[in-house]
C-alpha cells in the first residue's frame, strides 16, 4: 500500500512507524509547512491518505482527498458538524472515507457495551447518567470525539435523554458548554471534560441512584494501539468504494 501521512504530529509519527511495520510505503507526509502540496499532482498514485490534523484544517484536507479520487481515512475531532457533508460529496464522487473518533478496538467495544447499558438503563430508570473525560493538556476541541458519540449511544438508547452539554471548567473552546454542573438540563447528558498532564485518554460512563453507581471506563495506555487501528482501516479501505466506519470494520 502506498500511503500518504496529512499531519505529522503525534499521531501521524506514530501512523508513520506502524505503516512501515507493516510493510507499506510512506509516498507523502503533508505537515502545515507543505500543507499547499495537497494537491492532485501528489497524490497521484496514492492508494490511501491517513489524515489527522486539526479541527480546522481536517475538512478542508479530506474534500481535497475526495476530489482527487484518493481514499481517505479521517480521525481528525472536532469539525464533525460536516462530515455528512463530505460523506455525501464521497458518494457522489464514487470516493472511499472512512472516518472514526476512535480507532482504538477496545473503545468501540465500550461504545456497544455503553448503548446495551443505555438500554438497559431505560428499563430499569432511577439512574442518572454521567460522561467524564480526561486527556492531555494539547488537545485542541472539547469535549473530545470519542465522548460525543458515547453521548450519542446514550440518546439514542435512553428516552430521558435529548442532547448533552459540556461542562468543561478552565476550558475556553468548549463547545455546547455549561458554566456549573448544576446548569445542565434534566433532559441532556453531562460530558465533563478535564485537561491534565499527558494522558492519551481516559473515558468514563457512570450511572449514579440514591444507593449505588456503576461504571464503565476505557483507559488508553499508548497512542500505538489508536496509530495501529488507523492503519488497519486504511488496509482495510483499499480498493473499496464508499462510506465506511468502525461498525463496517468490526463486522
Ligand atoms: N480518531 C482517533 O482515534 C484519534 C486519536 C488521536 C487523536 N485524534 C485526533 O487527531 C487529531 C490530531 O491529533 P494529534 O495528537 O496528532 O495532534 P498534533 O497537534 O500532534 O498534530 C496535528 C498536526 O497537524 C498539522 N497540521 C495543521 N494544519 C495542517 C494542514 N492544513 N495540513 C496538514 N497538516 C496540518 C500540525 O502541524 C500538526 O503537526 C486531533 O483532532 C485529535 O483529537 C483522533
Amino acid at each position: 500500500m502506498k500511503a500518504a501521512i496529512i499531519g505529522y504530529g503525534k499521531m501521524g509519527r506514530e501512523i508513520e512507524t506502524i505503516l512501515r511495520e507493516r510493510g507499506h510505503e510512506v509516498a507523502l507526509i503533508i505537515d502545515m509547512d507543505n500543507a499547499a502540496e495537497l494537491d492532485a499532482a501528489h497524490l497521484q498514485g496514492i492508494d490511501v491518505a491517513l489524515e489527522f490534523t486539526t479541527p480546522a484544517t481536517a475538512y478542508r484536507n479530506i474534500r481535497t482527498c475526495i476530489e482527487c479520487g484518493t481514499p481517505v481515512v479521517s480521525g481528525t475531532t472536532g469539525w464533525t458538524d460536516r462530515l455528512a457533508e463530505l460523506q455525501a460529496l464521497c458518494r457522489e464522487r464514487g470516493g472511499a472515507l472512512f472516518y472514526a473518533s476512535n480507532y482504538c478496538l477496545g473503545v468501540n467495544l465500550m461504545f456497544r457495551l455503553n448503548r446495551q447499558l443505555a438500554e438497559m438503563m431505560n428499563r430499569v430508570g432511577g439512574y442518572e447518567v454521567r460522561i467524564e473525560e480526561v486527556h492531555h493538556t494539547q488537545k485542541k476541541d472539547a469535549p473530545s470525539g470519542t465522548a460525543i458519540t458515547l453521548a450519542e449511544g446514550i440518546i439514542d438508547r435512553l428516552d430521558t435523554k435529548q442532547g448533552w452539554v459540556n461542562y468543561a471548567p478552565g476550558i475556553e473552546h468548549a463547545a455546547n458548554r455549561v458554566e456549573r454542573s448544576e446548569e445542565t438540563p434534566a433532559d441532556c447528558v453531562e460530558i465533563r471534560s478535564v485537561r491534565e498532564g499527558a494522558v492519551p485518554g481516559i473515558h468514563t460512563v457512570s450511572y449514579e441512584s440514591e444507593d449505588d453507581r456503576l461504571e464503565i471506563r476505557h483507559t488508553i495506555k499508548n497512542r500505538r494501539t489508536l496509530a495501529a487501528g488507523a492503519v488497519v482501516a486504511a488496509e482495510f479501505l483499499c480498493g473499496k468504494r464508499g462510506v465506511y466506519g468502525m461498525d463496517d470494520l468490526l463486522k
